[in-house]
């Protein structure tokens, strides 16, 4: 019997970052990315292949700080089973180390297409704990939003540590998502700014606490659909505006937040841990493929046109 399961990938609408020290933030899943795993009987062991990261291993000789082997053994515990003879095959659409969620989905599908092979359904919330604790030892201090929205498929309102409030968008919206091509780990940004938060914790706190703020104002326009789309536009600009004072912009991130204002979009920001990786556009739909062939020519390696709501 051959076993598969899916996950989208994600972008962070606001409070990346800020979310780490308590403050909230909303991410949205993307569906036009994903990862899939794929779990075929085999004869002896548990094999690995992963096409796009080039590897085929197998599980009892992977290296202990591996992400993939840390999964598939945490949930093997979880059901209290020993490493089963298959081949598991991971391949993922979504860009590796950009910010769009890839070290979470893969965890996730990894977690769900062992419970389909030993029939033992996980509710949403423990699939989502299991991925946690592989991005608490990958990514430093994780807030747990990635996992969450991820394992959930649903746009979240996050705050770290309480339980999950789903966010309804009562009016649709569109967002342009640019890949820079840049490689961004989040444990080098997100412990950079740790760094920084260390030495001037006063005015970092005063940062995250207008991040909060601009995610309130901006969790009542999505839920209530009320103003212009172009007052959300301007939140997500100043939201951008704080990620550079606090460290976690870069010049190709900023050329493309420009590009993409100037050809339309009504805000511009980065999106994830930043430093690289994606930045998101919201545009009016008429205008989405006019701000994509703008961030093309800027040099973006892929764009993405995806509707929230
Ligand atoms: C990464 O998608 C978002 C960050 O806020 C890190 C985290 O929340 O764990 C940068």
């Amino acid at each position: 019997m051959i076993t598969e399961a899916t996950a989208p990938g994600k972008i962070i609408l606001c409070g990346e970052h800020a979310v780490v020290y308590g403050r909230p933030a909303i991410a949205v899943p993307v569906s036009q990315v994903e990862a899939k795993a794929t779990l075929n009987p085999a004869k002896t062991g548990f094999r690995i292949i992963t096409p796009d990261l080039l590897r085929d291993y197998r599980l009892d000789s992977a290296p202990t700080d591996d992400p993939i082997a840390s999964i598939i053994n945490l949930t093997l515990a979880q059901f209290d089973e020993p490493p089963p003879n298959v081949t598991l095959e991971l391949t993922a659409t979504i860009p590796l180390g950009r910010g769009l969620g890839s070290g979470a989905a893969i965890s996730t599908v990894i977690v769900r297409v062992l419970a389909q092979f030993f029939n033992q359904p996980l509710n949403t919330n423990t699939v989502s704990d299991l991925v946690f604790e592989v991005e608490k030892l990958y990514h430093g201090t994780p807030s747990g939003i990635d996992n969450t929205v991820i394992a959930y498929q649903q746009p979240v309102y996050f705050v770290r540590g309480r339980p999950i409030q789903r966010l309804r968008v009562k009016r649709p919206f569109c967002l342009v998502i640019g890949d820079t091509g840049v490689v961004a780990p989040t444990l080098l940004a997100v412990g950079g700014v740790r760094e920084r938060w260390q030495t001037n914790r006063e005015q970092y706190e005063g940062y995250f606490d207008e991040i909060d703020g601009l995610v309130r104002q901006i969790r009542v326009i999505v839920e209530q659909g009320i103003g212009k789309p172009s007052a959300l536009g301007k939140l997500m600009n100043e939201n951008q505006e704080i990620l550079e004072q606090l460290g976690v912009s870069s010049p190709e991130l900023e050329r493309l937040v420009q590009v993409a204002r100037q050809a339309g979009a009504w805000g511009a920001k980065l999106s994830g841990a930043g430093q690289g990786g994606n930045m998101i556009a919201l545009v009016e739909p008429a205008q989405a493929n006019t701000v994509a062939h703008a961030l093309y020519q800027t040099g973006a390696t892929g764009v993405i046109i995806s509707q929230v709501g």
